[in-house]
């Protein structure tokens, strides 16, 4: 018992403090790949068109009190992660592309990027927010990679102290699809395309010289509140009595994950050198969905914070940030803050579990 409670207090000491890294946990940058759940201002540079409500408050009112580009309330869990290891907040690519080198860390992120080229997506007649998907994000590393390093030995050494993160990616792939009228049926079989994407992202890094990767996987979508709401059922039975989830779109996500950690141990054996982490965010995040009063998001899971009205305070005339969308008083009861992204507390939560909970196979802090 004297030892458990140790253990807890040693984790609630970490949960609170900033970082407490061991000698080998400690790293000079981070990389990070994604859409919105990671975007830290691309989408903002890029116009925010698709999405102008970005821009503005209530976006970031709560840590950063104006808007950043980030699709939520405040942080994101990319931001728990260089808070843990000590480093900035990672800057836009598109703020730093022209200036000095950025030797702590840049973020390729784009809201609404797709881990498949945009042109498979148009050619279907599917209408993406942007054309920035993971391939072009790649891109954009490698030109800045001239700036960073220049011999094949100091690019090494560099990147080997690096973290790289590829994702969350790939949920806009479904998403934009499921809003274009494709059903669950129409993309499982899509799902080894895109995990496809990101697993040819992740050996193309590690052929830059990446060694210490965290790949993560999809959130359970069918919890959040514009799929509840668009993708409402008159029977009952498509909802998870537990979560009050739907099922079917979940049981797709973590098919999607279950076939990314195959894949992902198809790289280790690849290449044994690199450091390949797998970050259950559907594990880290779907007891909040259980149980939120537990946690302390006494708002529930399924309503959004941010809205204007509806059953889960989603609706899709008036989504957060539109004439008619109020934004709850208390983002910290709430998991849901849009309708599609989580609320800073929620997004907390996560990486907590990824750093502490288990949730990264192996794990993120040795
Ligand atoms: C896309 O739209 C164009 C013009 O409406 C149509 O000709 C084409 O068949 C559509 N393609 C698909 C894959 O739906
Ligand atoms: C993406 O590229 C297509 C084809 O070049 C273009 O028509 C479209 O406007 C672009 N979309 C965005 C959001 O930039
Ligand atoms: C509800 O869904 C279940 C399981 O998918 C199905 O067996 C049942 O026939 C459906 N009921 C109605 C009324 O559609
Ligand atoms: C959704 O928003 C529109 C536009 O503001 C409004 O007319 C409508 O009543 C809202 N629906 C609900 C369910 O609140």
């Amino acid at each position: 018992m004297k030892t458990m409670n140790i253990l807890v207090f040693s984790l609630l000491c970490c949960l609170s403090s900033k970082s407490v890294l061991s000698s080998s946990d400690h790293y000079n940058a981070i990389f990070n790949f994604g859409d919105s759940y990671s975007d830290t201002g691309n989408f903002l540079i890029t116009g925010a068109l698709a999405y102008p409500e970005i821009k503005n408050l209530p976006y970031g009112e709560t840590f950063f009190h104006h808007a950043t580009g980030r699709c939520s309330n405040g942080r994101l869990i990319i931001d728990f992660i260089a808070e843990a290891f000590g480093l900035p907040y990672l800057p836009p690519y598109l703020a730093v592309a022209e200036g000095p080198p950025v030797r702590m860390g840049v973020n390729f992120a784009v809201a609404g990027a797709t881990a498949i080229d945009a042109s498979f997506f148009s050619a279907q007649n599917i209408t993406l927010w942007t054309n920035d998907s993971l391939n072009v994000q790649l891109g954009w590393f490698k030109s800045l990679k001239s700036s960073l390093c220049t011999t094949k030995q100091e690019c090494d050494e560099y990147f080997k102290k690096s973290l790289f993160l590829v994702g969350e990616i790939g949920e806009n792939d479904y998403s934009f699809s499921f809003l274009f009228g494709r059903t669950i049926e129409q993309l499982r079989p899509l799902v080894p395309q895109i995990v496809g994407a990101i697993i040819r992202a992740v050996s193309i890094l590690i052929e830059e010289g990446a060694v210490n990767l965290v790949v993560p996987g999809q959130l359970p979508t069918g919890c959040f509140s514009l799929y509840l709401t668009l993708f409402q059922s008159a029977n009952e039975s498509a909802y998870d009595p537990k979560t009050g989830c739907l099922k079917a779109y979940n049981a797709l996500f973590k098919y999607h994950n279950n076939y990314l950690k195959q894949e992902l141990q198809k790289l280790r054996e690849q290449y044994p050198h690199a450091r390949v982490m797998y970050a259950d965010y559907y594990g880290a995040s779907i007891s909040i969905y259980r149980t939120p009063k537990f946690y302390g998001f006494y708002g529930g899971a399924l309503r959004a914070c941010c809205g204007g009205g509806g059953p889960y305070n989603y609706n899709n005339s008036a989504s957060c940030g539109n004439p008619g969308s109020t934004a709850c008083e208390d983002p910290s009861a709430f998991v849901d803050w849009d309708g599609i992204h989580l609320t800073e507390a929620a997004y907390h939560f996560v990486s907590k579990r990824l750093f502490y909970g288990g949730f990264t196979s192996p794990p993120l802090l040795s």
